[in-house]
């Protein structure tokens, strides 16, 4: 059985750098304990320094490997560990995630949904049916407006994100009537090193995590930060290719 104080507990994925080492100040500033997640142990040993023992748990794992999340999900267990919130956000972007325009390669496509969309399920399978006996968990995943359009060179990753919010989607019509919650965030640009080019109404890390957190908090099951790129994305999934390629030129 969870101790009461187990309800503010999180965990985060890809808590290293970037949108989900915002998640873990803004979580911990509103007095979570925090589980984060990442390959680069010299990075959280570092947060373990700033934030503390006490809130910030550290756990070195590639999410894109299935034994090493059991591991780590079961030591959790073991030790009465157990989230009701978590951030699934550990992906491969920006510029690590462009394709050759010379060369379709399925194992490029396969390296990336490792990551973007077991790497979120991996999470899923372990951690359901603890939290459904707990008291329930909301999980969320780090999708994308990639997911409504797919850019030029970005095949491999629009798939992922679009496969991951398809997988939320149905989990959350297959427990709705359980304590488990599902959530997809359609992020837009954010600042980070998971982002290609300079692209105009950019967020900063700290104002995504906000806002994500925000939402989480009022249950959204859908959740888009930015009106103008869910807009754009639709519309350049509509035009023309021509025109689809000139505005993405201006864009940048
Ligand atoms: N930035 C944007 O404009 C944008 C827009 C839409 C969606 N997103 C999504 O937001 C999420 C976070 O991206 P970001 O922009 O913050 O990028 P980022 O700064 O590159 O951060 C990526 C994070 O994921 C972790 N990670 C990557 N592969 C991992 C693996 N196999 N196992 C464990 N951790 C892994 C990295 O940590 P380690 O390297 O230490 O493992 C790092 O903490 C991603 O899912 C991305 O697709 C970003």
């Amino acid at each position: 059985m969870r101790s009461l104080n187990n309800s503010d507990i999180a965990l985060v994925t890809g808590a290293s750098k970037g949108i989900g080492y915002a998640l873990v100040e803004e979580l911990i500033l509103n007095g979570w304990k925090v589980v984060g997640v990442a390959r680069s142990k010299e990075a959280l040993d570092e947060m373990s320094k700033k934030f503390g023992e006490d809130v910030f748990i550290s756990c070195n794992c590639d999410v894109s490997n299935g034994e090493s999340v059991k591991g780590i999900s079961k030591r959790l267990q073991e030790k009465g560990i157990i989230p009701a919130l978590f951030f699934l956000n550990a992906g491969i972007a920006g510029e690590a995630a462009c394709e050759d325009v010379n060369v379709v390669s399925t194992q490029k496509h396969k390296e990336i949904f490792d990551t973007n969309y077991f790497g979120v399920l991996h999470w899923i399978e372990q951690w359901i049916s603890v939290c459904q006996r707990d008291f329930g968990a909301r999980f969320v995943v780090t999708s994308s407006i990639n997911a409504i359009f797919a850019p030029p060179t970005g095949s491999a990753y629009a798939a992922s994100k679009a496969a991951i919010a398809k997988a939320f989607e149905g989990f959350a019509l297959t427990y709705h009537n359980t304590n488990l919650k599902f959530s997809v965030v359609y992020a837009g640009p954010v600042a980070t090193d998971g982002l290609k080019g300079n692209l105009p109404f950019t967020w900063s890390p700290k104002k995504m995590a906000k806002y994500m957190l925000k939402n989480t908090n009022k249950g959204k099951s859908r959740i888009h930060n930015s009106l103008f790129y869910s807009s754009l994305a639709r519309i350049l999934r509509m035009l023309p290719k021509k025109y689809t390629m000139k505005i993405l030129r201006n864009l940048r």
